[in-house]
């Protein structure tokens, strides 16, 4: 899917790849058929796009000079100098290390090496070269002093749960900071439709000029009314009232062996890859799950001309027929109820699954890519982490929710969730949720917000149904 008539040149361990306008460095790695970006520690065992959002280590490279960039957030430009963290080993020049992995059962330590001390120099520069995978930048650049901002209201998530809590702030009169992870507004939800509730609402949001938008950016310690941002190439200190968050949840993982392999990736990785960047996550895709989720993408994945040759569920068949009836009865895929995945296997990246059927018959799948979903869980660092610092945490479930006038006279540290973080369970729910949360926080400082508080819980009940 990769246009190199119009494609964005960079270069990967000294190689020419193509990139789409827009689309992230690991991606075009991916299309490219570059699917290893990295390796494990001990073994050596590669690793490719795993979440494809920032969440995990599979796709940390050095990206002119800046060692261990995420580079499933990092758009690619054009001259761009990417490298493997190993420098010129490439992580298939390592894969042999995990052959011999017998060798170095668990509780194996490097520190075995350390006699005799003579030859521990020796071993010293070796082992930090093959297992810390980077180094720092000679000379090392000065870090410069945290940029300074404030705000009534900082936002951390531009899902549809932050937009939705940034816009009704701002219109509602309140100075907003909204943290957005990627580059775009949106999350999950990408990309928006231009004349949809959520597509309005990113196009009225970045020109607002109440709300500050910073892009690929990251909250990472919020310190009473304080947040630190590591904003990539500078930090941010951003001193609010008040905090939402909006950072969404995590896709959870399903065990099976080798479930690290490339290829094998989340199920809302293979929807950002296909609907965001415009990459097939592979051309013969099985499903490992044990939820509703990746079934609503089998559409998406057929419609592209990739094939769905399996679903392999945990869930009992009886459980299975809400699910079941979102697939297309014109394009059938084989569903494998109470089943489960045993193994994955391929030496540079994933090339079949083996699964146990519920009446423990062995099935073997040929395939390129493998979608896991094993559910979903907050991600709610920083609400822990500001629980530790005695804030106020409000979470908002509904419309109803929260009795939020009583917890305002407390403290004036307040945190509050709205979005996936709390449970929402559609993009249009969050959205709305958002908006109660944007506007409760505007009525706690002073504005006045009656008839827009009552339009957006009326908007969440129907986006519920209730
Ligand atoms: S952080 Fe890039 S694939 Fe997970």
């Amino acid at each position: 899917m990769t246009d190199r008539a119009d494609g964005i040149e960079f270069r990967f361990n000294g190689r020419s790849v193509t990139a789409r306008p827009g689309q992230s460095v690991a991606a075009a790695l991916h299309a490219n058929g570059i699917t290893a970006l990295t390796v494990s520690s001990k073994y050596h065992r590669p690793r490719g796009i795993f979440c494809a959002a920032g969440r995990c280590p599979n796709c940390l490279l050095n990206v002119d000079g800046r060692p261990n960039v995420r580079t499933c957030t990092v758009e690619a430009e054009r001259g761009m100098d990417v490298r493997s963290e190993l420098g010129r080993m490439h992580a298939a020049g390592l894969r042999g290390i995990d052959l011999v992995g017998p060798l170095f059962p668990v509780g194996f330590q490097y520190r075995y090496f350390k006699r005799p001390e003579w030859a521990y120099r020796i071993w010293e520069n070796r082992l930090r070269r093959t297992a810390s995978h980077t180094s720092l930048p000679v000379p090392a650049t000065a870090v410069p002093p945290a940029r300074r901002l404030a705000s009534e209201l900082a936002v951390v998530g531009a899902g549809p749960a932050g937009m939705g809590a940034a816009l009704a702030a701002a219109d509602a009169g309140l100075r907003v900071v909204l943290v957005s992870r990627s580059a775009s507004l949106g999350g999950a939800a990408q990309p928006l439709e231009g004349d949809s509730v959520l597509g309005r609402a990113a196009a009225r949001l970045e020109t607002a000029e109440s709300v500050q938008i910073l892009q690929a950016a990251t909250v990472v310690a919020q310190f009473g009314t304080v947040l630190a941002v590591d904003g990539g190439r500078e930090a941010m200190r951003i001193e609010v009232r008040e905090s939402i968050l909006a950072s969404g949840a995590y896709e959870r993982l399903l065990p099976f062996d080798g479930n690290d392999l490339p290829g094998v990736m989340l199920a809302g990785a293979a929807r950002r890859l296909l609907a965001q960047q415009g990459t097939r996550p592979g051309r013969r895709v099985a499903i490992v799950t044990d939820n509703d989720s990746p079934y609503h993408l089998v559409a998406e994945l057929l419609a592209a001309g990739i094939e769905v040759p399996v679903i392999v569920d945990l869930r009992a068949a009886a459980e299975l027929e809400q699910a079941q009836a979102t697939l297309d009865a014109g394009r059938p895929v084989r569903v494998e109820p109470a089943a489960r995945a045993i193994r994955a296997g391929g030496w540079q990246r994933v090339r079949w699954l083996r699964a146990r059927s519920a009446t423990g018959h062995a099935l073997k799948i040929e395939c390129d890519a493998i979608v896991i979903s094993g559910g979903w869980q907050p991600a709610d660092e920083l609400r822990r982490a500001a629980t530790g610092y005695g804030a106020i945490v409000l979470e908002s479930h509904g419309a109803e929710a929260i009795d939020w006038q009583s917890e305002s006279a407390v403290t004036s540290v307040v945190l509050q969730g709205a979005g996936s973080v709390v449970g929402a369970r559609s993009a249009l729910e969050a959205f709305y949720q958002g908006q109660i949360a944007g506007l409760q926080a505007a009525s706690r400082q002073g504005r006045d917000v009656g008839p827009a508080l009552e339009r957006a819980r009326t908007e969440l009940r129907r986006a519920v149904g209730s």
